[in-house]
């Protein structure tokens, strides 16, 4: 039967949404409770809607019972201080799995080819239903850091670099695209982001905001980009023989809550 997923992002994987243009005052993630979780380079993360309405970010196919990543259960003492952001989450109508703020430390193009990842959302999905994406809200103005996507973790032929300015709204496959942030800045980066399923709300949210699929790639000097992609190298294979040595299976993503 296969899935339902949004025929917008079919050939790159992402969409890019209108800018959100009003202001929102910084205690609605400032002011959030935060658990430590590593993620993809130096994170904490503030949920609004987790497994079971608690303020922790596990994947729910971690819970008991294990089910996919849909049907978050808002926290009402964090949804009080972030009512935008809520309201942000729920507008498009669908589905709702995770739903938190991530909290980045500042790091470099290396970093960030180093932690690219692929999610794991769509983890015990049913078939036949809608596929899990993510919207990425970001709510600092990042004016030196991007996103990047890329079909292959190792290589650069494929590579989308999206610029994040507050208010920059991108839905992604993650599960498909490997995906990390470059945050070249002195404060951390503040970005919500929402697990929502597939489908026709989530389609008419994409047209009414006008979403495109390829936006120009945030350049980069090609000095910089290589030596990323250099040190990316060395790191992985300095991963996997540390990993060798122990004997043990070497994790091939990064494990994103
Ligand atoms: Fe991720």
């Amino acid at each position: 039967m296969g899935y339902i997923k949004s025929a917008a992002l079919e050939e790159t994987g992402y969409v890019v949404l209108d800018r959100y243009n009003k202001q929102i005052d910084p205690k609605e993630w400032l002011d959030l409770e935060y658990v430590d979780w590593k993620s993809s380079g130096e994170t904490r993360f503030a949920p609004l809607a987790s497994a079971k309405g608690e303020v922790e970010v596990n994947g729910f196919w971690n819970h008991k019972p294990p089910r996919t990543d849909k049907d978050g259960v808002w926290i009402d003492s964090q949804t009080a201080i972030a009512p935008t952001l809520t309201e942000r989450a729920l507008e498009p109508g669908a589905n709702v799995g995770r739903c938190r703020v991530i909290e980045l430390m500042p790091n470099d193009y290396a970093d960030c080819l180093y932690n690219l990842h692929q999610d794991d959302n769509n983890r015990l999905n049913p078939d036949g239903t809608g596929w899990i994406v993510r919207g990425f809200f970001n709510l600092t103005d990042d004016k030196d850091s991007y996103f990047v996507l890329r079909d292959n973790r190792t290589d650069p032929s494929v590579e989308y670099r999206i610029a994040l300015p507050a208010g920059a709204q991108l839905i992604v496959d993650t599960q498909r695209l490997w995906h990390a942030a470059t945050h070249n800045s002195e404060t951390p980066r503040y970005c919500l982001i929402t697990s929502w399923e597939s489908g026709p709300e989530l389609d008419a949210y994409i047209e009414k905001y006008n979403g495109v699929n390829r936006v120009p790639n945030v350049e980069v000097p090609q000095d910089v980009l290589d030596a990323g992609q250099a040190e990316q190298t060395r790191r992985l294979a300095a991963r996997a023989a540390y990993y060798a040595a122990k004997g043990q299976a070497e994790k091939t993503a990064m494990s994103e809550a």
